[in-house]
């Protein structure tokens, strides 16, 4: 559960966007998309909180797992610091996955800034799972949309294409793909598809999204509307990470329509569609 992880590298892939990739085999080996690490930041407060950090690829073969991360305060500065051959203390991997797309669906993936993190892990690992079969067939290949304020922002994308995943792209000023929220782009494709199939539903699809609240909202109407399963990736500010402090609490419904409250390290930080209580 706990690991000493070494900085293999830990460099800058965009405005303010850092990848970290560090030598972890044992949470390499056991980590799924969707799951993230709680790290100890070095050279930070030893007294500190962890701070909770998406697996962004991990490779059991060599032991490898990396992170992409946005430097927005003291902790994440901190992260930012630390050189090749430092050792960070890792908790996890923690929270519960991505269910695993299924061979019949087509993989919706839907982004915003640092959320592309887990979608790509589980671009990754679709492929790896399908022997790669997921990039060759329309069916099983995953498409990305990604949004962003400006081409600065948006990561990774040369690293899904490599993968064979379909990108659209939508930037606030237009500097790359459509100008616009990335729900515009997911609607025109949508309304594409249908025209092409004749239908509303010309191929089962299934939705994962990481990213604002405000996008997973749409995301999640989008699918519900649909009938079509969707799984929502929140971020939330955390303390413990294992499901102890409820400092990350989040209003669920359950199946008989109850209300709850769940975790989010523990009991998420992945939700299916319609389980949330958005606040207002
Ligand atoms: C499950 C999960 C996965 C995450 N994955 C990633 C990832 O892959 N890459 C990445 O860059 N970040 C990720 N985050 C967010 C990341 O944990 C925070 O950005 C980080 O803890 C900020 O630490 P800091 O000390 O730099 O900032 P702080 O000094 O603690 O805060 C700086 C600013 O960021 C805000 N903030 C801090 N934490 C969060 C949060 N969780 N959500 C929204 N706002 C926050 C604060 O309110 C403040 O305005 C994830 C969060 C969760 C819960
Ligand atoms: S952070 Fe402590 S219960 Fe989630």
């Amino acid at each position: 559960m706990r690991e000493e992880a070494k900085v293999l590298a830990n460099s800058e892939v965009g405005a303010g966007y850092r990848l970290l990739r560090l030598f972890s085999p044992a949470s390499a080996r056991r980590a799924l998309p969707g799951q993230f690490v709680h790290v100890r930041v070095p050279s930070f407060d030893p007294f500190a909180l962890r701070r909770p950090l998406s697996v962004c690829f991990a490779d059991p073969a060599s032991g490898t797992l990396e992170i992409l991360y946005k430097i927005v305060g003291r902790g994440t500065e901190a992260l930012a610091k630390a050189r090749e051959g430092v050792a960070v203390d890792l908790m996890g991997p923690l929270g519960k996955p991505f269910p695993r797309p299924a061979r019949d669906v087509r993989p919706v993936l839907v982004g915003g800034g640092y959320g592309v993190a887990p979608l790509y892990f589980l671009a990754a690992s679709h492929g790896r799972a399908a022997g790669d079969g997921a990039a060759s067939g329309e069916a099983g290949r995953p498409v990305l949309f990604v949004g962003a304020r400006t081409a600065a922002d948006l990561m990774l994308l040369d690293r899904f294409e490599a993968l064979g995943v379909e990108v659209h792209a939508a930037t606030d000023d237009g500097s790359a793909g459509v100008r616009g929220l990335v729900t515009a782009a997911l609607d025109a494709w949508l309304a594409r598809c249908e025209a092409q199939g004749g239908g509303p539903s010309p191929q089962k699809l299934a939705f994962y999204a990481c990213g604002p609240a405000p996008m997973l909202r749409a995301v999640e109407e989008r699918a519900l509307a649909r009938r079509e399963e969707a799984w929502l990736s929140l971020d939330r500010r955390m303390a413990c990470g294992v499901g102890t402090c409820f400092g990350c609490t989040q209003r669920v419904r359950e199946a008989d329509g109850s209300e709850a409250v769940a975790r989010v390290c523990a009991d998420g930080p992945v939700f299916p569609a319609g389980r949330i209580i958005w606040g207002d």
